[in-house]
């Protein structure tokens, strides 16, 4: 069998690889795994100084770093950038749409504000991204799509209902992709909860790994050509389980574990959303 180091060094050297949302968790540990294997990395997220500071803690390894401020939620940004980045290394191998928030869009918080701005940045940003990216691919004898979903797009999660739907939108979009332009490979990675800002606040959180371990296994399953990845092992049996769980029993449970029996009628003030500050993220 292949060491796993080899089938790493093999796939990723001096790979051209956008990614977004480098700045935090999970897209700054795949950029330290990754450092060690000469890659021409393109950094792309809203704080430009987050990125300078990990391209400066990894300038003495092998790789290279472009870096863009860049809002996904804006296409004319992200196109810009995607084009910048593959005229200044010459082509693109590799696109990582990783940016990603996750806000309480339940029915008693309703605001329209968080429900567009998980929409604009989970689904649209990640749709700019890739789409910007296949427009250089395409023409490429090949190419890999890399797009971070959720175990949260399994099914319908109550408190989470647009996140869910924005990580179940990427999965069916790249899906669709994959039989268009059949040259190229498209990655899925569903991750269970990692231990990243997006969770944080979250009590309620289950068989949590590091950044440093997702991003290991992550890196590791797209150079072994996998379409689509669910981890730890755990959250995989709990996404297969829920997919094939008949439809009356997943709502008793989720009606159950997430608690969400609530009298009717019982909403939060949507104004009180943001400004009691809760941003926090609690989905996987
Ligand atoms: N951690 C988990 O448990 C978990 C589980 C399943 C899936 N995921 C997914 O993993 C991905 C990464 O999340 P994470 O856990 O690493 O959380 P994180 O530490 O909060 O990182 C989120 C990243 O997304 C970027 N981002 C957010 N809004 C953006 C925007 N409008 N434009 C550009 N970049 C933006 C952030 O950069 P800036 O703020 O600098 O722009 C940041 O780098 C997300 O798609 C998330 O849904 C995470």
């Amino acid at each position: 069998m292949i060491r796993a180091e080899t089938i790493l060094r093999r796939f990723w050297w001096r790979k051209r690889l956008l990614i977004t949302g480098a700045s935090s968790g999970l897209g700054w540990a795949v950029v330290q795994a990754l450092a060690p294997y000469g890659v021409q990395f393109g950094l792309l997220a809203r704080r430009k100084t987050a990125l300078e500071m990990l391209a400066e803690e990894l300038k003495e390894s092998d790789s290279t770093f472009w870096i863009r401020q860049c809002d996904v939620r804006r296409r004319e940004e992200v196109e810009s950038a995607v084009r910048a980045f593959a005229r200044h290394v010459g082509g693109l191998d590799v696109v990582w749409a990783n940016s990603g928030i996750s806000l309480d869009t339940s029915f008693a918080k309703w605001n329209w504000q968080a429900v567009q701005d998980v929409f604009q940045t989970n689904l649209w940003g990640a749709i700019y991204t890739i789409r910007a990216a296949l427009e250089i691919m395409a023409e490429q004898p090949e190419g890999h799509v890399v797009g971070v979903g959720s175990v949260a797009s399994m099914r319908g999660l109550p408190g989470r209902g647009i996140y869910s739907i924005t990580k179940m939108g990427l999965a069916y979009y790249m899906e669709s992709l994959a039989g268009e332009l059949p040259h190229l490979r498209f990655h899925i990675i569903h991750p269970g909860y990692v231990r990243t800002p997006i969770i944080e606040g979250n009590p309620n959180v289950q068989f949590v790994v590091s950044p440093e371990k997702a991003a290991r296994k992550m890196v590791l399953a797209v150079a072994r050509g996998k379409a689509r990845v669910i981890f730890p092992w755990q959250m995989k049996l709990v996404y297969h389980l829920g997919h094939c769980m008949p439809e009356p029993l997943y709502l008793w449970l989720t009606k159950r574990i997430a608690g969400m029996v609530r009298p009717a009628g019982r909403r939060q003030d949507p104004d009180q959303f943001y400004a009691s500050g809760d941003r926090s993220s609690q989905s996987t």
